[in-house]
């Protein structure tokens, strides 16, 4: 674990004024504003990040640039996270929309926030089908091939040192669990693009962890095996890989039992893989009865699957895919930790419970 050391990397960083970046670079989606100091992080243990930090993990978020510089927001991240993610700023289609004219200013806003705060981030993600650029989509195979390794040489590249981990290759396995899914880098590149991704990423930055990503494997079942297995197989022919997300999205009322997300984690750590919970949110328009009845049972769901993280040694981090519920990916549902208004939730609670062993 490397959390000390960055740690300290970070605060020797905060003393610099957060966002340095140029405006343009703080915003994101077209909305530069000038950086707002945050108000400082209250000297509390009640938050995830003591917590966490006290056994030893990282404990993240996925956040969006553009909204770093609300005083809420920030001050929440800030406070309760040292593991962040970018949800869309570094992927390839934010990143290059206009071919050979990319654009890092909101990935590095996040990177430039997380080192403010002596924070890790995780790059995410280099390869994923469903952020490719339009542009992508008309090339040959050659040149397809020739686009992703410069893709990948270039982002790796430019953020060589500044990230902890990468996500290489996003959801690349079918939701059957029957084989790979057919993405335009499978159709024109062969299955072979997954190790050549991984080796591209370790020539771009032999620092970053190389983790490999993906949801619906979280605990039994065809595509876990399945994920398994590619894992084993790339292992097995030398591919530089280091880690495996499982992205945990899930539902209080539908979600994998805590023994077979547990039996799974130690597989893939007896691999030598370390784990990552990923993306974790907890949905609960699927269960009945009262407001109050679905909080408990977010937090009950939140509790024991951060509480299998913290008992398998190799799950080094738990992400939440997002802050609070006024900015959820998943439309109509209430899945995170945090409310529209910042409150915390009993899920918060239920995360702090495990990770402090009770
Ligand atoms: C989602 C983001 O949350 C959205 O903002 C974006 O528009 C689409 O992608 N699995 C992943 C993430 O690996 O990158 C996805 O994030 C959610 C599912």
């Amino acid at each position: 674990m490397t959390v000390t050391k960055s740690a300290s990397r970070g605060r020797r960083a905060s003393l610099a004024v957060i966002c340095v970046v140029a405006a343009t670079a703080c915003g994101g989606r077209g909305s530069p504003t000038a950086a707002t100091p945050l108000p400082p992080s209250p000297p509390t243990t009640d938050t995830l990040r003591a917590a966490a930090q006290a056994t030893g993990r990282r404990i993240g978020a996925a956040v969006q640039s553009r909204l770093l510089n609300e005083a809420r927001y920030g001050g929440t991240v800030a406070r309760e996270f040292n593991y962040l993610t970018a949800e869309y700023e570094m992927k390839w289609g934010a990143i290059e929309a206009t071919r050979g004219a990319s654009d890092f200013g909101p990935g590095d806003n996040i990177v430039s926030f997380a080192r403010s705060y002596g924070m890790d981030v995780k790059g995410h993600a280099l390869l994923w089908h469903q952020s490719v650029p339009a542009w992508v989509g008309g090339l040959s195979p050659s040149d397809l091939r020739a686009a992703v390794a410069a893709h990948i040489r270039e982002v790796a590249g430019h953020y060589r040192g500044r990230v902890h981990a990468w996500d290489v290759v996003n959801e690349a396995v079918s939701d059957d669990g029957l084989g790979l899914r057919d993405t335009v880098f499978r159709q024109k590149l062969g299955d072979g693009y997954i190790a050549e991704a991984f080796r591209l990423a370790r020539e771009a930055d032999p620092g970053a962890l190389l983790f490999y990503n993906d949801y619906g494997g979280e605990g039994s079942g065809a595509k876990s095996n399945r994920v398994y297995d590619l894992l084993r197989s790339l292992i097995a022919d030398g591919v530089p890989i280091d880690g495996v997300g499982l992205q945990m999205h899930v539902s209080a009322n539908g979600r994998p039992s805590d023994g077979s997300i547990a039996s799974n984690m130690q597989r893939l750590a007896s691999l030598g893989l370390i784990v990552h919970i990923s993306e974790m949110d907890v949905k609960v328009n699927g269960v009945g009865g009262s407001i109050d009845q679905k909080l408990d049972a977010q937090k009950a769901a939140y509790k024991s699957i951060v509480a299998v993280c913290l008992a398998q040694p190799r799950c080094e981090a738990v992400t939440f895919w997002g802050v609070s519920d006024a900015h959820t990916w998943i439309a109509g549902d209430t899945p995170l930790l945090f409310d529209a208004q910042y409150a915390a939730k009993p899920a918060h609670a239920g995360v702090l419970d495990a990770l402090r062993g009770r």
